[in-house]
């Protein structure tokens, strides 16, 4: 196996808040990862470190062995023109889809693709028609995202990420927002990626899906990874009495034997 995504010691703070107190992470190509942790830990801000929308305050980040960012004077400096194309090659999905209400479910999954990747529009149309095959969603395409359901605008968002091609897809909360009917559909879809070998870190409360699906579980907890290992590992057996806090407060969760 080759890596996909390759965190150095990685400090996030917010003024005085030190969010992110030294992450190192791996996350091999192929491989499905699941990051766990209260809220407010630093899930969304590890993530919106990893392809820049937050800046580190320090730290080194890999995208497929190539170190993001130039080193001098023993400070990272980045070009916006390698941050930009870096996040061609990161796909992103959010809690809330973030759909352009005005376009069509196939213009949306097009859009990026014609204005970042230049892709002519004929291609675009080929690969959004792809993806939205890959997502169970074919028959709406020309629906405008008002008309759909909260697990099909979430599908849409995902053959949009999907569209460009990303080498790692990252996922923060994509079901917490839909309601309770609708979560199924979407780690369907999720887990329809892990098996097709898609690198994915993802952050989620669903702890079955973490269970059944991710190789690896990370606990995050005070700006560090406090646990991780292989899910029956860390969800059966965690070693700290933190993480043991974390999991009786998913009371609904009930692990197989
Ligand atoms: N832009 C920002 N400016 C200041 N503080 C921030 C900013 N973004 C996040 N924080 C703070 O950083 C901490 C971590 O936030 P983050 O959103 O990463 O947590 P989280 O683990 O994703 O939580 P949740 O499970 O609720 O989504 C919180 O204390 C939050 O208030
Ligand atoms: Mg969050």
């Amino acid at each position: 196996m080759s890596e996909s995504i390759r965190i150095e010691d990685l400090h996030k703070s917010f003024g005085p808040l030190e969010v992110l107190r030294g992450i190192d992470l791996t996350v091999e190509s192929g491989e499905t990862v699941v990051l766990l942790g209260a809220s407010g830990s630093g899930k969304s801000t590890l993530l919106r470190c990893i392809n820049f929308m937050e800046m580190p305050t320090s730290g080194r980040i890999y995208l497929n062995g190539q170190l993001v960012g130039q080193e001098r004077g023993g400070r990272m400096v980045y070009r916006e023109a390698d941050l930009c194309k870096l996040r061609a090659r990161i796909g992103m999905v959010f809690q809330h889809f973030n759909l352009f209400p005005h376009m069509t479910v196939l213009q949306n999954v097009m859009e990026g693709q014609v204005t970042v990747l230049k892709r002519d529009r004929a291609t675009a149309e080929t690969k959004a028609m792809d993806q939205l095959a890959r997502v169970g969603l074919s028959d709406k395409a020309a629906e405008y995202p008002a008309r759909l359901s909260g697990g099909q605008k979430q599908r849409v968002a995902i053959a949009r990420a999907l569209a460009m091609d990303p080498d790692v897809m990252l996922f923060d909360e994509v079901t917490s927002a839909l309601d309770p009917e609708l979560v199924g559909e979407v780690l369907k879809t999720m887990r329809q990626l892990a098996e097709e070998g898609m690198t994915m870190l993802i952050v989620t409360h669903e702890l079955g899906f973490a269970y059944h699906v991710a190789n690896r579980v990370l606990f995050l907890h005070e700006g560090v990874i406090l646990e991780q290992g292989a899910p029956r590992e860390v969800l059966k057996n965690p070693q700290t009495q933190r993480m043991r806090e974390f999991l009786e407060g998913h009371s609904l969760f009930k692990l197989p034997d």
